[in-house]
């Protein structure tokens, strides 16, 4: 076990799901918080509380922070720009100065939405950012004050994340299970929108990876493969082997009464920086999103329920 000491915030989420036990099993000292204590191993701490942050680091003085906690509804980021700023923003630039103070190495999660998505390949590290949405504006700040702020810092960027189980799951593949569940014979997709599905348990393994190797720096990290959300249905009907479902693919515009906030048409990253350093371990979508379901939605595979 290492001896090192690890801060976790925004760790009651879809990730930290994933990197708490993850990170539990290497580390003794893991001390995981969120603004929402959802869990008997989480301690209250909202970010934005920067009195909090000072006693945490003064009494818990951490060798590594994960930073996970954000605002992630872009919906809730848009109609919210100042709670979504003082979170992703402004207390990001708060743990940043206080890592830097006390020497501390920190890996921040951003996001594929920094990108305006008007690129036709898929986004690499040293491609400019330009985000069109509060939330993505919000991530982008968070990043700049880590790189500006901080010397032994990743910024980590995750594309779209499948994580959390049936508890904490609450994207996009949560409410096609859910749609399952419920017997729906005919299910709606955007085909309009491409992106790279990410897996939190192949992150949470390739974060404790790259943090090892200490090459401080900004980094793509999602699983191999893009495609739309009309893909990643398909793959989900066929891994939970439904045939008597009807998928029909649709544009945006047929969902923008709830999700009003336009998004990029592409977020698809490359791991280029991990392939540079020889530390790239995230597995092809596909696989990653059958072990996911298998392991966390078992009861959603036909043949499982047969059997
Ligand atoms: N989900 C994605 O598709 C995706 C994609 C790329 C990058 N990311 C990044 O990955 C990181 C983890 O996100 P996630 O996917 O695990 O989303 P998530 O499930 O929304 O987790 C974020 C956590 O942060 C908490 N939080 C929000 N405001 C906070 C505050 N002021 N203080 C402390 N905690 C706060 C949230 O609590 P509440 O639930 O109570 O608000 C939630 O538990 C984020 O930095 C996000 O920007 C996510």
């Amino acid at each position: 076990m290492k001896s090192e000491k690890v801060l976790i915030t925004g760790c009651g989420g879809m990730l930290g799901s994933a990197v708490y036990p993850y990170f539990t099993k290497l580390y003794d000292d893991v001390l995981a918080t969120d603004k929402d204590v959802n869990e008997k191993w989480l301690f209250k701490l909202d970010v934005r509380d920067h009195a909090h942050l000072d006693s945490i680091f003064k009494e818990f003085r951490p060798d590594l922070v994960l930073h996970l906690a954000a605002e992630t509804d872009l919906e809730y980021c848009e109609t919210h720009p100042e709670i979504a700023e003082a979170t992703n923003s402004v207390a990001t630039r708060k743990i940043a100065k206080l890592s830097e103070e006390y020497g501390t190495t920190l890996v921040y999660i951003s996001t594929a939405g920094v990108f305006d998505g008007t690129k036709s390949d898929f986004y690499v590290e040293t491609d400019k950012p330009n985000p069109i949405m509060v939330y993505g504006q919000t991530k982008y700040d968070g990043e700049l004050h880590v790189l500006n702020n901080c010397s032994k810092a990743f910024v980590v960027r995750a594309g779209w994340m499948m994580g959390g189980g049936e508890a904490k799951e609450k994207k996009f593949i949560y409410k096609m299970l859910k749609q399952i569940g419920e017997n729906k014979k005919e299910l709606f997709a955007v085909n309009d929108l491409w992106g790279t599905p990410t897996c939190a348990y192949n992150f949470a393994q390739n974060l404790h990876a790259l943090v090892e190797t200490k090459q401080y720096g900004t980094y793509h990290m999602v699983c191999a493969g893009g495609g739309t959300r009309y893909d990643v249905a398909r793959e989900i009907l066929s891994i939970c082997e439904i045939d008597d479902v009807e998928l029909t693919p649709v544009s945006s515009d047929f969902f923008k009464e709830e999700y009003f906030v336009v998004r990029p048409p592409s977020e698809r990253l490359a791991n280029a920086g991990l392939d540079r350093i020889g530390c790239n371990l995230m597995r092809p979508w596909q696989d990653a999103l059958r072990d996911y379901i298998e392991t966390h939605f078992p009861s959603y595979v036909r043949s499982r329920i047969q059997a």
